[in-house]
């Protein structure tokens, strides 16, 4: 048992392709959810997910595209988020769409007597919301749920954490990190533990779709800088 655990791809196709082609070896994948918004091919990466999943459930972003939720912001991931939307939305089939519907919110599997649960945000607010890197948000939220792991995504940075008997792993995002280091992230899962592991992509690439789209140009720059340095830049000081 080699279980590929991915999240938060984000439309991000030049990141989920160099992963696949580093070769790491597995027989199952695990999607976390948000394959799409931000970056903008969401049609290759729902194609990959409806090929190689094993099982997966729905993010938010994935939720807010099947029902066509406009987002509204001026600043930050929800400025990209209110762009990206409505070109991802044109962008994908109807077939997609009802892809990233069906997903559930919750999945629990049992293999090799390991017991799964997996979850975008939090068992309690599935889609929502942000687990933080800490022991005791998690001890609330794991009160009545009875797994050894749960693998949730949407924080976009890579953690494990020890709560009790159940190991909250996250393991990061493929397409849009948040922690500073633009490489991709992901988690492998086997009988003998796990690993958080990192991977090189062509971020050019990516950034090459972006500037090609018809965003606006404040969009276009913010949204390259995202994915070149991992994190959202930093507002320059007035002085
Ligand atoms: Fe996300």
């Amino acid at each position: 048992m080699r279980i590929l655990v991915l999240s938060d791809i984000h439309g991000n196709w030049p990141a989920l392709r160099a992963l696949e082609a580093q070769g790491e070896p597995f027989d199952m994948c695990f999607f976390l959810g948000d394959a799409v918004d931000y970056g903008l091919e969401p049609t290759p990466v729902i194609d990959w997910l409806q090929k190689k999943m094993t099982c997966g459930v729905r993010g938010n972003h994935d939720h807010g595209v099947a029902q066509k939720v406009q987002v509204y912001g001026t600043t930050g991931y929800r400025y990209l988020t209110a762009i990206t939307r409505p070109l991802t939305i044109d962008r994908i089939h109807e077939e997609h769409r009802v892809f990233l519907r069906n997903l559930p919110t919750t999945y629990s599997i049992t293999l090799n007597n390991i017991r799964f649960l997996l979850v975008h945000a939090t068992p309690r607010d599935p889609l929502d919301e942000f687990g933080p890197v800490d022991v005791e948000f998690w001890r609330k939220r794991l009160e009545g749920v009875d797994s050894d792991f749960v693998l949730v995504g949407h924080t976009h940075i890579p953690y494990a954490l020890q709560v009790s008997k159940t190991i909250v792993l996250n393991p990061g995002s493929v397409g849009l990190p948040r922690d500073g280091d633009p490489r991709g992230s992901y988690a492998i899962v086997t009988e003998k533990g796990f690993e958080l592991k990192r991977f090189e992509y062509p971020v050019e690439e990516t950034i090459q779709v972006v500037m090609q789209s018809p965003l606006p140009e404040a969009g276009k720059n913010l949204l390259a800088q995202a994915i070149q340095l991992g994190r959202m830049p930093h507002r320059e000081k007035k002085n």
